[in-house]
Order: structure tokens, then sequence, then C-alpha cells
């Protein structure tokens, strides 16, 4: 069987390849449209895992997944803009996130693919909905970026209903790991992180009280794996929660572990602002932790020894 993931040398997509060469058989296609590589300098020479490069916004550029000789069975919808360019260039943003989801849901249908898994985000969600969050609570996002996470939702519970392709959803938290890099709102709790296990100072854009939901990326892979072995998944979609932490207890576990860590902050208020609301969105993941079985493992003491381990040893996990 063959996977394809959009996206496939960015963070989320590179981890997952590398989990999925070990843990499966499956041979995989990693699109993208700047291909990192640093970040798939170990899966580059595996003869199953084949690397193409192309704009998920333009049909011509998808029609390249064709030209690969085997079939797609199953698809990680990952490819995305990010903010906040999303948000100061909502037309490319909407020509990336929203038409090239309908992109991939028409080339899933065209090309017979079974499964389109696709990463959005508690960006769906505004402040004013009921609490605690759950599948049913109404998405009204406050971001262009958001916007498009719906979008693509909906347009994937689309082809569900009316093509038969099993379309899911997961609405992640922040996800952090070594070698996340450049955009995402909440790339500050990985700054944290990460530029003190390089030796370097951190600067955080958030004020030290906002308390956000994370998950370790290693935790995430794990249950993305596990997705190709379920067969039987009834919901369209799922929420997931995370450890709540805030800017200054994560700075705290860096500095028990590295003592001279230096973490200074200088709040970017608008951020600061569309974060503090994302710190009152109490979440409710029992649906997942029921059907998909997920339990994360990396509190934020092991995330934080683990992420420093990983970047000291690793050269490629360096931003
Ligand atoms: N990291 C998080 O905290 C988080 C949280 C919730 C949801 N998500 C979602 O998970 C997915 C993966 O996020 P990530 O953290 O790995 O981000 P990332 O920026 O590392 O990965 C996104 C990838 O999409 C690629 N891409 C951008 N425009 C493209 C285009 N036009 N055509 C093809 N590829 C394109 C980028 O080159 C990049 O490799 C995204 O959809 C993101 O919205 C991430």
């Amino acid at each position: 069987m063959t996977t394809l993931i959009t996206g496939g040398t960015g963070f989320t997509g590179s981890f997952l390849a590398r989990h999925l060469t070990k843990t499966t058989n499956e041979d995989l296609i990693l699109f993208d449209y700047i291909i990192n590589e640093k970040r798939i300098h170990d899966l580059k020479d595996n003869s199953r895992v084949k690397i193409i490069q192309g704009n998920l916004s333009s049909w011509s550029e998808i029609t390249k997944l064709s030209d690969s000789s085997q079939g797609i069975d199953n698809i990680f919808h990952f490819g995305s803009l990010m903010p906040p360019f999303t948000e100061t260039s909502t037309e490319t943003a909407f020509q990336v996130n929203i038409q090239g989801t309908f992109n991939i849901l028409e080339f899933a249908h065209l090309s017979g693919a079974s499964n389109v898994f696709y990463a959005s985000s508690a960006a769906v969600y505004s402040p004013g909905v009921d609490l605690p969050i759950t599948e049913k609570s109404y998405r009204e996002p406050l971001t262009m970026y958001g916007v498009g996470k719906v979008c693509s939702e909906v347009m994937g519970v689309y082809y569900r209903r009316r093509k038969n392709i099993n379309f899911l959803t997961l609405r992640f938290p922040a996800i952090i790991g070594p070698g996340r890099s450049g955009a995402g709102m909440t790339i500050y709790a990985n700054n944290i992180i990460q530029f003190p296990a390089q030796g370097m100072k951190a600067i955080c854009n958030v004020e030290p009280d906002i308390t956000i939901p994370i998950l370790y990326i290693k935790d995430v892979t794990r249950l993305l794996g596990s997705l190709l072995e379920h067969e039987d998944i009834n919901e369209p979609a799922y929420n997931l929660d995370g450890f709540w932490v805030s800017a200054q207890e994560l700075a705290h576990l860096v500095q028990k572990e590295i003592p001279e860590a230096v973490i200074e902050y200088e709040p970017d208020s608008e951020l600061s602002i569309l974060l503090r609301f994302l710190s009152m969105m109490e979440g409710d993941d029992a649906l997942v932790r029921k059907d998909l079985e997920f339990n994360p493992i990396y509190t934020p003491e092991k995330l934080v020894k683990d992420f420093i381990l990983e970047v000291q040893r690793n050269p490629n996990y360096k931003v």
C-alpha cells in the first residue's frame, strides 16, 4: 500500500514519515512545496520513500501524483500555510488551505484512495462557545487560518457522505517538538525549549502567564500511525486536548534541565490577545481517548527532557 503525506517534509509530516518507515511496510510519497532536506536527511535514500515537489493549490501539480506507479490508498493531508502568513496573505491562504484541500479530496476521489486524514486545529473555535468544547461545538474561527480549517473539514465531510472517502479530521492543540520552526501562533512554546537546547537565548513573544494545551510530536505521531490500523472509525472528527501549561511553567521546566538557559519575554500584544482566547477554551477529549485509545504519555516534564536530549544529540533537529 502507498501512503501520501502532503506537507510531508514539514514538521509533523517528516516525523510521521519516519515513524511509518519503522512501523509499517507502506510505501510513502512526501509531497511538499518547499522540500526541507534537513528534516528528511535520513529518509531521502530510503527506497520506500518518494519525494515530489509541488504546489497544493495547482491542479496540474497535483496530477504529478497520478504519475506515481503505485496506487495511493491513504492520504495524510498536512500541507498548509500557517499564521501569521494566512492573516496577511488571505488570498494565498485561500488558494493553499481551501483550494488545496479541494484538490486533494478530488484527487482522492478520482484515484480511488480510501482514507484522507486531515490535520485541523483548535483555531476553528472562538470565545463565546459553550464550555467544555466538544466535537459538536459551533465552529466560528477568528482567523483566516481557522476559516481554512473549517472549510476543509466541511468539504471533507461532503466527500465522506457523497464520494465514499473515509475522511477524518483531527483537531490538534499546539504540537511541539524538536526542529519545529517558522510560523504558527504557538511556535513560542517550541522556541522556549528549542533555543536553550541549542545553547541560544529564547525570546518568548507572548506574556508569561499565557496557558495553552500542548502535545508532544511523539504522542501525535503514535496516534497518526495508529489510524492505519483502525478499520472502524465511525466519527468524522475528533478533538484533542493536551497538557495545559503556561509559557512561564515551560520556561521553569527548561531551566531545571539547563540552569543557564536565558528566556526573555517580548510580548506581541495582538498574538497575546488571540492566545488568551485560546487559553479560555477548555476542551473535552473523551471521544478520542475512547474510540482511538489515545493516551498521551509525554507530560510537560517528560516532554521537555526528551525534547532537549533529541536536539542535543541530533544536529538535524537544530533550527
Ligand atoms: N504544529 C501545530 O501546532 C499544529 C496544530 C494544529 C494543527 N496543525 C496542522 O498540522 C499540519 C502540519 O503542521 P506542521 O506543524 O507540521 O507545519 P509545517 O509548516 O512544518 O508543515 C506544513 C507543510 O506544508 C507545506 N506547504 C505549504 N504550502 C504548500 C503548498 N502550497 N503546497 C504544498 N505544500 C505546502 C510546507 O512547505 C510545510 O512543509 C498543518 O495543516 C497545520 O495546520 C499543526
